[in-house]
């Protein structure tokens, strides 16, 4: 089965990892003064915690702080090309058993999460349930004793609850994407930024008067919409919910069907969680040029396999940038091959927005630590008293003061 100890690219690059930790620790203030909080305590000693998480510098913040309380960490990437090789050099030296490198296969991939599971963690950190699902379904692991997980992102969340509601969900799971100070920022702040900052790096072409379809007006769509539309481009939005496309509609937004607006964008941005969504008829209407990124959790939302694969010819022009010349010399550019470009064409989300998200991780595997015999097998909100905390300790570290409710409000606000 799995190696014990690491496996990464080039563990040369540790100097240069270290130094970009280092930058994202020193503006993930939140995270640090929940740290601080938690450091004497050691709240996760003779703990094994399990994390398939994107191998960002952020990340590398949360888990050196969950090594500094006291748990062993074993981790691997929560997408097979998110990887920052110097960052997992960087860990692997920090003593972390890290199995992680950028652009895997799908078996690399699968066997960097069994190499995880085999370290017996008893909490399980995932993002898109990819580490949950092999725990409970991959016979190597039946007799896993898991005491609880989190869960990042929107896309986890749907494939967890789907075990859950087959009675099949062995231990409790916290959905941390669920949590205000997560999906209110990190997916559509973080997302927002690292989407435009995946396409100026990739095409560095003007955006400002380009027509962006963005797909799905939830959290990230929200995000990229409304980056976008700052930087100057007509955003147009396809939704198949009616109350999210109301939402955009009056958000100013023009709300469309994908098979108009493929004749429309010049710019596609995919945000949905869904499969699907742009597909070879939408691609065969697409004015020459158009570009298409995706930054829902799974590759699912293009239809890469007609573009990589059917094309008349497929050439990388750019770093991450493959141009696919489809019908009649017409040229579509598929950014990261249809992954996650925000993570695969820039850096993923920036540090400050990324300590919230993982001050609610942390907070919340200390609460399965102390809770889990009273949780049952079912999926659990962050507490509130959590969520709270780090919207206190976000203001407070941004510099914000707000008012507090007197006797008189609050008893006012409670009375019939
Ligand atoms: N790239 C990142 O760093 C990052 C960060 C957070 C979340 N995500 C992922 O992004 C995706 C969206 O997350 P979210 O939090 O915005 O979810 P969400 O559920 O809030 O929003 C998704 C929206 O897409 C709409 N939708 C579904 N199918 C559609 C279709 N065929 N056409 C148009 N709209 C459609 C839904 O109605 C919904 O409004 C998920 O896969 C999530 O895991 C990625």
């Amino acid at each position: 089965m799995a190696s014990r100890g690491y496996r990464v690219r080039d563990i040369r690059l540790a100097a240069q990892g270290r130094r970009s930790h280092e930058w994202a620790r020193e503006h993930m203030v939140i995270l640090n003064n929940t740290m601080g909080r938690l450091r004497r305590s050691r709240p996760l000693r003779g703990v094994t915690v399990g994390f398939c998480l994107h191998i960002t510098k952020e990340t590398s913040v949360l888990l050196l702080a969950a090594r500094e309380l006291g748990a062993t960490v074993a981790a691997c990437p929560g997408n097979p090309m998110s990887t920052q090789d110097d960052i997992a050099a960087f860990l692997a030296k920090s003593g972390v058993h890290v199995y992680a490198w950028a652009g895997q296969t799908q078996k690399e991939y699968d066997a960097c999460i069994a190499s995880v599971l085999s370290h017996r963690p008893s909490i399980l950190v995932d993002d898109g349930a990819d580490m949950n699902v092999m725990a409970h379904f991959d016979r190597r692991f039946s007799g896993l004793k898991v005491l609880g997980a989190t869960e990042e992102t929107t896309a986890g969340v749907s494939r967890i609850r789907a075990v859950e509601r087959a009675g099949r969900l062995r231990y409790p799971v916290i959905v941390v994407n669920d949590a205000h100070t997560k999906h209110l920022f990190d997916n559509r702040h973080g997302t927002g930024q690292s989407t435009v900052d995946a396409l100026l790096r990739s095409a560095n072409l003007l955006v400002a008067s380009k027509a962006v379809v963005v797909a799905g007006y939830g959290w990230v769509g929200r995000g990229v919409a409304a980056r976008c539309r700052g930087l100057g481009a007509r955003v147009i939005v396809t939704e198949t919910d009616p109350v999210r496309a109301l939402e955009a509609h009056m958000d100013g937004y023009e709300v469309m069907r994908m098979a108009d607006a493929a004749r429309r964008g010049e710019i596609f941005v995919t945000c949905t969680g869904q499969t699907g969504v742009i597909t070879k008829g939408h691609i065969e209407s697409m004015r020459d040029g158009a570009i298409l990124a995706n930054v829902g959790h799974f590759d699912v939302e293009i239809d890469t396999r007609f573009l990589l694969k059917k094309s008349h010819r497929v050439r990388e022009v750019r770093p991450g940038m493959d141009e696919c010349t489809i019908r009649r010399g017409r040229r579509v550019y598929l950014m990261a091959r249809g992954r996650l470009a925000n993570l695969v064409a820039a850096e993923g989300h920036p540090p400050e927005v990324m300590a919230q998200s993982f001050s609610n991780q942390l907070l919340s595997i200390i609460h399965i630590l102390k809770n889990h015999g009273k949780m049952e097998r079912a999926l659990h909100r962050v507490p509130e008293s959590i969520d709270v905390q780090v919207a206190r300790d976000a203001l407070a570290a941004m510099g914000v003061r707000i008012d507090r409710l007197t006797r008189e409000q609050a008893a006012y606000g409670s009375s019939w």
